[in-house]
């Protein structure tokens, strides 16, 4: 997927730039044609030479540079390279960097650089953590999101300065993968699919205030609804309530109940090439939900139960009624994973299963990385390794890619 491809490296100065020397010998390995991109104060941390060696290239930092015999001499070099890069990737970023971006300064080589630049823009935020935390620095990573930049979040641990928190430079293959997911999007191989995803917890109500429900923050059908739309999909999504944004480009329905969620499914199953079933529908809900507030009077003695009743299952229904559709479920297991997925997989009748245990280190609810294995027909696992939830996503989608008829 790299093979060929023209990447610019944007480095800035932060003592994680010397990281950045691993991330060229990578590109370079894979195949791309990397040019190195350095702010002046990145010089202070790792010197061009190396970037040079390892990219086979000059490395640019001065807009114009002191020696006018200097092959970057040419001023319009910015605007060759903008053309030139089918992707960007500012790794280490630091907060002074992303402040110029997010305000359209341009003011040296590499902020020029962005300006001019057409193809996608990965930004890999590294930095120490109050920097991180400080309300500019996010406002500015929230500027770049909405202009479709792709942030890779920095990772969480102890910090150059000795803090402790988010910050780090998050490693090689997690920034590689980065970028092949943004070159994923504009290859747009899933141009003309129709892909449904589920979304989030449920809410069975138990009287008008309360409900019975579960911890899952939507992030991971997101994820899958956001990679899939920016690889070209059709996408719906059905969001149980969570507050997420919706990814662009993206048709979403909102629901509170399984049974909701189940209308919903059943309602756009049809058309579907592919279900993606990342929601986490609760099992049962009240058997009778009052009208009501249930006044604490009312519950009279020490214990108060409530009577359920098992909700659908919606991705065994969809098994059912499948003719031409992709089948993905998620199993959450805390013992046993393997063996529970496995057979949730046949029994649902399913083409793939996502298997992750949330007590597992960067897997838990709400977090922004996940740790899954994927299981297809053949019970084979492929564990993968914790990455971003956009990560997981495409790797799903890579598979569902795979399973899909050829495009006609
Ligand atoms: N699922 C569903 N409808 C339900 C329950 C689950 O469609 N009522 C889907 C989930 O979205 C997920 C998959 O089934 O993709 C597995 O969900 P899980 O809760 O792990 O499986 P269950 O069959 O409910 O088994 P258990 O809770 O006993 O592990």
């Amino acid at each position: 997927m790299l093979t060929g491809k023209h990447i610019l490296l944007g480095v800035t100065g932060g003592i994680a730039a010397y990281k950045s020397a691993l991330l060229v010998r990578e590109f370079v390995r894979a195949g791309a044609e990397v040019q190195v991109v350095m702010t002046p104060s990145a010089t202070q941390f790792v010197t061009p030479l190396t970037f040079a060696t390892l990219s086979r290239r000059d490395v640019i930092i001065e807009m114009f540079p002191p020696s006018p015999d200097q092959p970057t001499s040419q001023w319009t070099k910015h605007i060759d390279l903008g053309v030139w890069a089918d992707c960007m990737i500012i790794a280490p970023a630091t907060a002074n960097t992303i402040a110029k971006i997010a305000t359209g300064m341009a003011d040296n080589f590499l902020t020029s650089l962005v300006l001019a630049l057409r193809g996608p823009l990965v930004v890999a935020p590294t930095m120490d953590v109050d920097m991180y935390t400080n309300t500019a620095t996010q406002h500015n990573i929230g500027v770049l999101r909405s202009r479709g930049v792709h942030i890779v979040e920095p990772e969480a641990g102890e910090l150059a300065s000795g803090l402790s928190g988010p910050g780090r430079l998050p490693d090689t293959p997690v920034l590689i993968e980065a970028v092949k997911n943004v070159l994923k999007g504009t290859a747009k191989d899933l141009a003309g699919r129709r892909i449904l995803v589920t979304a989030g917890p449920t809410q069975e109500p138990i009287d008008p205030v309360r409900y019975l429900g579960n911890r899952s923050s939507g992030k991971m059908g997101f994820a899958v609804a956001s990679a899939a739309a920016s690889r070209g999909a059709a996408v719906t999504l059905i969001a149980g309530p969570v507050a997420l944004a919706t990814p662009p480009g993206v048709q979403r329905v909102d629901v509170h109940t399984a049974r909701e969620m189940a209308d919903a499914v059943s309602g756009h199953f049809g058309a579907c090439d592919a279900l993606v079933m990342s929601a986490a529908v609760a099992d049962f809900a009240p058997a009778s939900p009052a009208d009501s507030k249930i006044k604490r009077e009312a519950l009279g003695t020490e214990r108060f139960v409530i009577e359920c009743v098992k909700n659908p299952d919606i991705l065994r229904t969809a098994g059912e009624m499948r003719t031409h559709q992709v089948l993905v479920g998620f199993a959450l297991e805390t013992d046993n994973g393997l063996e529970h997925a496995r057979k949730k997989r046949a029994g649902k009748k399913l083409d793939l299963i996502v298997l992750n245990d949330p007590r597992v280190d960067g897997a838990a609810f709400g977090s922004e990385t996940n740790v899954v294995t994927l299981i297809g027909s053949d019970d084979k696992p492929e564990p993968l390794p914790r990455m971003p939830k956009l990560d997981v996503a495409h790797r799903i989608l890579d598979r569902v890619l795979q399973l899909l008829p050829a495009a006609r």
